[in-house]
């Protein structure tokens, strides 16, 4: 049976890589921090399940992990998931975001390398965020971003991120680590973090068909709605975290869907879901949400991910907003 060990089980992606190792016979470990509340509600139906053994640690804390890679010494797949992963946080609190988000990372690899776990596999979760600012331009002169465009960080997470990616292939090329990153395009779902866009607007859309679309049910307050992302189902993106950990030579792979749209186009397509179109009068434009630095836009080309690891997105954008807005008008009711 092989074993893993999944760093940010609680979090959105964790949740879904740990049905998915589970799924596949594996043995999983999973690490979470020890909060004065419950944080284990995404992986709730998981805690019996006899494969899997919740453990509390801390990626800041470098004895943490250290103790934890210790008691297994055996493992053959590490996943690094924790970070604090919201980027408008990150500019409230860069601190934090440095010490789990980059320093976290060379915490783990650098207990690999120490306990001399060289036959263990090891994925770093890394982000379209580390680009930025920066894109190339493809053979019909739109925008894109891949393996080989520059990172241009905008914000302290994405240097964050930057920095452990680099460290990634440090630890590999120095002491030869099978160590993979994957550089992931935003990816959503029904598990998603209630701040982040997507889920902030299917959560109030759910919400507020609860009232029987109240006519004075407070409004959506969003920031800058002119920012493109590149938007994927989550629970897509874990096969290909999987997938890299499977191959004989470790590698960075951009994976998205390579289709961009603003939020003003995620809002059209969650409000047509309800049969509303002019969308404009439920949502305030609020200076609060946004950011010090914006990354304008984000488009990936996977075709290295496509032909090495045989991996495809399988959800459009239509489907990722029928699972999220479903899910959350259909939510406790
Ligand atoms: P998420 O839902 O915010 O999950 C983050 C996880 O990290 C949570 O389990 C959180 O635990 C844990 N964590 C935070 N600080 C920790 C610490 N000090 N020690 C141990 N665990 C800690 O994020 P996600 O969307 O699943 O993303 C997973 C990873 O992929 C993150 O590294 C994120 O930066 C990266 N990423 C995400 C996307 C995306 O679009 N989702 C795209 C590219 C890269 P709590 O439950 O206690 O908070
Ligand atoms: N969160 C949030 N809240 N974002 C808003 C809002 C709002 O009220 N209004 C507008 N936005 C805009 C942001 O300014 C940004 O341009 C876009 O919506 C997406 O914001 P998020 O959903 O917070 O995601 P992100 O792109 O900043 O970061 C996510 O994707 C990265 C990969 O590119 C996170 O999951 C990161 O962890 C991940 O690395």
């Amino acid at each position: 049976m092989k074993k893993a060990i999944i760093f940010g089980v609680t979090g959105q992606d964790g949740s879904h890589l740990l049905d998915l190792l589970l799924s596949k016979g594996y043995e999983v470990i999973g690490v979470a921090r020890r909060c004065s509340v419950d944080t284990s509600e995404r992986i709730k139906n998981r805690l019996e399940c006899p494969h899997f053994n919740l453990v509390h640690g801390d990626i800041t804390d470098a004895s943490s992990v250290m103790n934890i890679l210790r008691n297994n010494e055996d493992v053959d797949e590490i996943y690094n998931l924790a970070a604090q992963s919201h980027v408008g946080v990150s500019f409230k609190q860069p601190g934090l975001t440095w010490d789990i988000t980059g320093k976290g990372c060379f915490n783990i690899l650098q207990s690999i390398v120490d306990l001399g776990m060289f036959g263990s596999r090891f994925y770093q979760a890394s982000s379209s965020e580390m680009f930025g600012d920066s894109y190339d331009i493809d053979k019909d002169g739109e925008k894109v971003q891949n393996e080989n465009t520059k990172f241009l960080p905008q914000s302290p997470y994405a240097i964050a991120k930057c920095a452990a990616h680099y460290a990634v292939r440090l630890f590999r090329e120095a002491y030869g680590l099978h160590a993979s990153a994957g550089i992931l395009f935003n990816h959503e779902g029904e598990r998603r973090g209630e701040t982040f866009v997507t889920r902030k607007i299917t959560k109030w859309i759910g919400d507020w068909h609860k009232t029987g679309y109240d006519k004075n049910f407070p409004k959506l307050r969003l920031g800058n709605l002119e920012a493109f992302r590149d938007w994927g189902y989550a629970g897509d993106y874990v096969r290909a975290m999987w997938l890299m950990l499977q191959q004989e030579q470790p590698d960075d792979y951009v994976i998205c869907t390579g289709k961009t749209h603003t939020i003003r186009e995620f809002l059209d397509c969650a409000f047509g879901h309800i049969g509303i179109e002019d969308w404009e009068e439920h949502v305030v434009i609020d200076p609060e949400f946004y950011r010090p630095a914006e990354v304008d836009y984000l488009r990936g080309d996977c075709s290295k991910a496509k032909e090495k690891l045989e991996w495809e997105p399988e959800c459009n954008l239509e489907d990722l907003v029928k699972i999220m807005v479903e899910h959350d008008v259909n939510a406790n009711i």
